[in-house]
C-alpha cells in the first residue's frame, strides 16, 4: 500500500498517465495530476476519489513552461508539498517524417515536452528529494531510447536524451536512499497516434491495425512494480514490448 505516498503523475488526462492514475490510487496514494487540459483533470480526480476515497490535487499546467512548472510546484498546498514518487510520463510525438522534410515546429514541441519538460519538473522535485533524503522518480522511456526507426529520428532522439537523463540522475544520487527508474515500453495503444497525426484518425488507427499493442494498464502495473520493490531494490531500466510489436534489435 502507498497510503502516505504523495505521488506526481505528468501527463495523467490520458493513456499511460491516466492508468498510473488509477493504479497509484487504488493502493491509497495522495496524486498530484498534471496536464494541460484542466476539464479532463478535473472529471479524472473526481472519478478517482469515489472509486479509491484518496486525496487528489489538480495541476494545470504545461511543463515547458520552466517559470509556470517552478511556480506551481513550489506552492503546493501542504498534504502535497512533500512529492515521494514522480512519473516523469508527459510525453508526444508529432509527425513522422523523414529528417529532410519534417517540420521544424513539430521537433522543437518534442523536444520542448520529452526533454525540457522533464528536467523542469525533474529540477524541483529532486532538490526536495536529496533535501529529506527520500524519493523515487520513475521517467518514461520507450522502445525509441533504445533504437530509431525512419520517420521517428527527432522522437527517438528525445528518448534516448530520456534515456542519459535517467543514467544521469542514477549517478548524482548515488549514495542516497533515492531511487531512479526507467519504463521503456514498445507500441502501447492509447491517444498518442492520434497527437503523432493532429487529429487524423485514421493514420493513427493504421498504426495499430491487425496488432495487438500494449495497453496503458501493462504499463501503470510495471510502474507500480517498480514504485513498490523493497527499499534495497531499484528497478533502473526496464523495457515492455508487445509480442507482435517491433522487436529489439
Ligand atoms: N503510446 C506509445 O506507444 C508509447 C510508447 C512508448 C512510450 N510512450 C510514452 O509514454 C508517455 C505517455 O504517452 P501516452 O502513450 O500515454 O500518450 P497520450 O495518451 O497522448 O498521453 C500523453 C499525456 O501527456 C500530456 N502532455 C503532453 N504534452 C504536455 C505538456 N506540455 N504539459 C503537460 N502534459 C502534457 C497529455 O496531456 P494534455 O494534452 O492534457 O496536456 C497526456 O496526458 C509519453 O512520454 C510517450 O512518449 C508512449
Amino acid at each position: 500500500m502507498l497510503n502516505n505516498k504523495t505521488v506526481l503523475i505528468t501527463g495523467a488526462s490520458s493513456g499511460i498517465g491516466l492508468a498510473c492514475a488509477h493504479s497509484f490510487a487504488k493502493q491509497g496514494a495522495k496524486l498530484i495530476l498534471c496536464a494541460r487540459s484542466y476539464d479532463k483533470l478535473v472529471t479524472i480526480a473526481s472519478e478517482l476519489k469515489s472509486h479509491y476515497n484518496v486525496l487528489i490535487h489538480i495541476l494545470e499546467l504545461d511543463v515547458t513552461q520552466a517559470t509556470a512548472v517552478k511556480e506551481s510546484l513550489t506552492t503546493l498546498s501542504s498534504p502535497f508539498q512533500k512529492i515521494d514518487i514522480l512519473i516523469n510520463n508527459a510525453g508526444l510525438a508529432q509527425g513522422l517524417d523523414k529528417i529532410y522534410e519534417a517540420n521544424i515546429q513539430d521537433w522543437e514541441k518534442m523536444i520542448d515536452t520529452n526533454i525540457k519538460g522533464l528536467l523542469y519538473v525533474s529540477r524541483i522535485v529532486i532538490e526536495n528529494m536529496v533535501k529529506h533524503n527520500s524519493g523515487h522518480i520513475i521517467n518514461m522511456g520507450s522502445l525509441s531510447s533504445h533504437q530509431v526507426y525512419s520517420g521517428g529520428t527527432v522522437y527517438c532522439a528525445t528518448k534516448f536524451a530520456v534515456k542519459a537523463l535517467t543514467r544521469g540522475m542514477q549517478m548524482d544520487v548515488q549514495g542516497t536512499p533515492i531511487k531512479i527508474s526507467e519504463v521503456d515500453p514498445g507500441m502501447v495503444n492509447t491517444n498518442f497516434s492520434l497527437t503523432r497525426f493532429k487529429g487524423d484518425k485514421n493514420a493513427a488507427d493504421a498504426i495499430y491495425e491487425n496488432k495487438h499493442p500494449l495497453t496503458a494498464e501493462d504499463i501503470a502495473e510495471t510502474v507500480l512494480f517498480c514504485a513498490t520493490r523493497p527499499a534495497h531494490v531499484n528497478i533502473a531500466e526496464i523495457i515492455i514490448l508487445s509480442l507482435d510489436g517491433t522487436p529489439l534489435k
